[in-house]
């Protein structure tokens, strides 16, 4: 019987199962030394003055457009090639969600298209650039169409941690960053979790306040807010993985290297682009192929798992489809969506996996 090839898999060695049982054997599950400490050191990796441990990505980057005062009237563009979360916390807020395309090289956010759509919509408040599959959106560019437009940015970095742009970390640029600590991200909390980072002091106290009942330092009630906690298990493996992650990162972008070498003449198949000056971290690694679904077909008869990131793209979701009404027209967006397929990828893939991989698409298609 040949063994699968999974497409992801989570790094739960004794060092994580001996840091989860300490807090166990502690008896203080929530606001405690962890959850501190992890804002501590992610703070340092991503260079920024706070952050703010929070229960998901999704929570994250909600609570920094409430923090950041984004609501009803609002307009906050969108890429529509992401995960849905990039976009619901902005339906959530009352805000509307105008969709912006993707430069089809690097998969992120049209910085061309920001623009003009900011141009075409007074009242455009800000923009949630995604480093999409691990790879940093042009924060330079973006940051200039930013300033000229009055722009907030919220970098949705939840695929990216680790990341850098012209040397410095992904979620240092915007006015703040979203990590997203699910199962399969570069690092976990073995369960859900997320950080929000800023070198605001307002926001940050905000998002404080609301991810804890709207409860200031001293306990007082002074806005309203729900519970958007991150708890002390979640942050004693999250520091645990932290210290891992630049291995990590590096074992994922030898992955890629392979996948290069053993796809680049396998003429059917667009391997991923990495921006210049940018580091890639490779969340995922996505290719572009005709028939890709007999394809995807065919890899799972063989034991090789893959997955589709996105398809539908957010704008065409039945969710959004009724939210909106009328559905945009992204010409990029709506082209890639036929043709991405993320081949199995993780710190820990062997070479001869990798191998199987590409002699099995190539077999597909001769
Ligand atoms: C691009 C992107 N944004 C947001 C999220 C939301 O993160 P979470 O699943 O932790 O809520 C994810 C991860 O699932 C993501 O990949």
């Amino acid at each position: 019987m040949t063994e699968q090839v999974p497409f992801t898999d989570v790094y739960v060695d004794d060092d994580i199962v001996e840091r989860a049982t300490e807090v166990l054997e502690t008896r203080r599950y929530v606001k405690g030394p962890r959850v501190e400490a992890l804002e501590e050191q992610f703070a340092d990796t991503c260079d920024t003055e706070y952050a703010v441990g929070v229960s998901s990505g999704t929570a994250a980057l909600y609570l920094a457009m409430k923090a950041a005062g984004i609501g009803e009237g609002d307009t906050v563009l969108v890429p529509g090639h992401t995960f849905f979360a990039t976009v619901s916390p902005v339906v959530e807020l009352g805000a509307d969600p105008v969709f912006v395309d993707v430069d089809p090289e690097t998969y992120t956010i049209d910085e061309t298209d920001v623009a003009r759509k900011a141009a075409a919509h007074d009242d455009a408040a800000a923009v949630a650039p995604v480093h999409l599959y691990g790879q940093p959106a042009a924060m330079g560019p973006i940051s200039t169409v930013a300033e000229r437009y009055d722009l907030k940015v919220f970098e949705d970095s939840c695929q990216a941690h680790g990341a850098t742009y012209r040397g410095d970390p992904v979620g240092s640029f915007g006015d703040a960053g979203c990590f997203s600590f699910y199962p399969s991200k570069n690092m976990t909390v073995a369960g859900d979790g997320g950080m929000l980072v800023t070198d605001d002091a307002d926001l940050a106290r905000t998002a404080r306040e609301l991810r804890n009942h709207g409860r200031d330092e001293d306990g007082n009630h002074v806005r309203l807010g729900l519970n958007h906690r991150m708890d002390e298990v979640s942050a004693a493996v999250g520091l645990e993985q932290l210290s891992h992650l630049a291995d990590w990162n590096a074992e994922r972008a030898a992955a890629a290297e392979r996948y290069r070498e053993r796809l680049a003449d396998v003429d059917q198949v667009t391997l991923p682009t990495e921006r210049d000056h940018a580091t890639h971290v490779y969340h995922l690694f996505v290719v572009q192929v005709p028939e890709r679904e007999a394809l995807r077909a065919y890899l799972d008869e063989r034991g090789i798992d893959t997955g589709i990131h996105y398809d539908p793209p957010v704008h065409q979701t039945q969710a959004m489809r009724e939210h909106l009404g009328e559905v945009p027209t992204l010409p990029e967006t709506d082209r890639l969506c036929d043709r991405i397929l993320s081949l199995p990828m993780h710190p820990r893939i062997t070479d001869e996996e990798i191998d199987r991989v590409a002699e099995a698409i190539r077999g597909f298609y001769e």
